[in-house]
């Protein structure tokens, strides 16, 4: 099949990302290829250093490979201008990360609403607002400032900003990573709804197999390349993922296997 032509959300070729470190080059991405369906909830695992979060900026265009190329909706977005390429992430993608990214002087509301008023959207909110506070469980909080917010209250506003633009896609990397393990179900649990209600593609990375095991599928990146994918349909807890993933860090597992041990 030549992915270029597909209408697959998200396709990634050959995708390689070189970064400078004082004299040497370090290679973050070598030659990594994968394809992500409609509608489902993947998740991106690997060590410190794998590329996780390099492969994601590259998927949300954040910043351009080395070689390959990255096609969201069947559009190559490398050629698109940065003007263009910033309007089609606005309006195809929805990123969250760790660290959450608020703006500490904006209310949790003014915080979801900004990406909209950043592209210069003047239109009626007020409805769309409301429906995602309430989805999100934060409506009581919508006049709070993020410091006045619980962590797992901010990744709900980081989620709902992340949603205002009413994207296709929503990129996340390491979403659970400052969360306690309860809140971090919680992120995961709207993530899941995301994809199964409402049909959005997931894309997760986490160190985390009890985060990844609320994905379908799971990318295993190791130096870089693309290590193996499997289905986590065989493995029902955390436990056996996270030993399934082990195999196949230590090359112990058959590649693509998608059967519990
Ligand atoms: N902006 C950058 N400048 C220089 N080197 C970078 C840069 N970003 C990433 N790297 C290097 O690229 C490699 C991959 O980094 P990346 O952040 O993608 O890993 P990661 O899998 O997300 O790790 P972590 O789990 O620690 O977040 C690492 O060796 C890292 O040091
Ligand atoms: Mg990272």
């Amino acid at each position: 099949m030549n992915v270029s032509d597909s209408v697959q959300p998200l396709c990634v070729e050959y995708l390689t990302k070189r970064f400078r470190q004082g004299q040497h080059w370090v290679e973050a991405l070598r030659d990594v290829s994968l394809t992500i369906e409609r509608g489902t909830f993947t998740a991106i695992m690997g060590a410190s250093g794998s590329g996780k979060s390099t492969l994601m900026h590259l998927m949300a265009g954040l910043t351009s490979p080395d070689a390959g190329q990255v096609i969201v909706d069947g559009q190559n977005i490398s050629k698109l201008s940065d003007g263009d390429l910033t309007r089609f992430r606005r309006q195809k993608i929805g990123l969250v990360f760790q660290a959450f990214n608020l703006i500490p002087t904006l209310t949790a509301e003014d915080n979801i609403t900004l990406p909209l008023f950043a592209s210069g959207y003047s239109g009626e909110i007020r409805e769309k607002l409301d429906d995602l506070l309430d989805r999100l469980g934060i409506a009581e909080r919508r006049k709070h400032r993020p410091d006045a917010l619980s962590g797992g209250e901010q990744q709900r506003v980081a989620i709902a900003r992340a949603l205002i633009t009413d994207p296709s896609i929503v990129l996340a990397d390491e979403p659970t990573g400052s969360l306690d393990s309860a809140t971090g179900e919680e992120t995961c649990r709207i993530l899941k709804e995301l994809c199964t209600e409402q049909n959005r593609t997931i894309v997760v990375v986490t160190h985390e197999p009890s985060v990844a095991v609320w994905a379908e599928r799971i990318i295993v990146l190791k130096d870089g390349r693309l290590l193996d994918e499997f289905e986590t349909a065989n493995f029902c807890d955390p436990h056996s993922l996270a030993a399934h993933y082990q195999d196949v860090l230590r090359g112990a597992a058959p590649a693509g296997t998608e059967v519990a041990q």
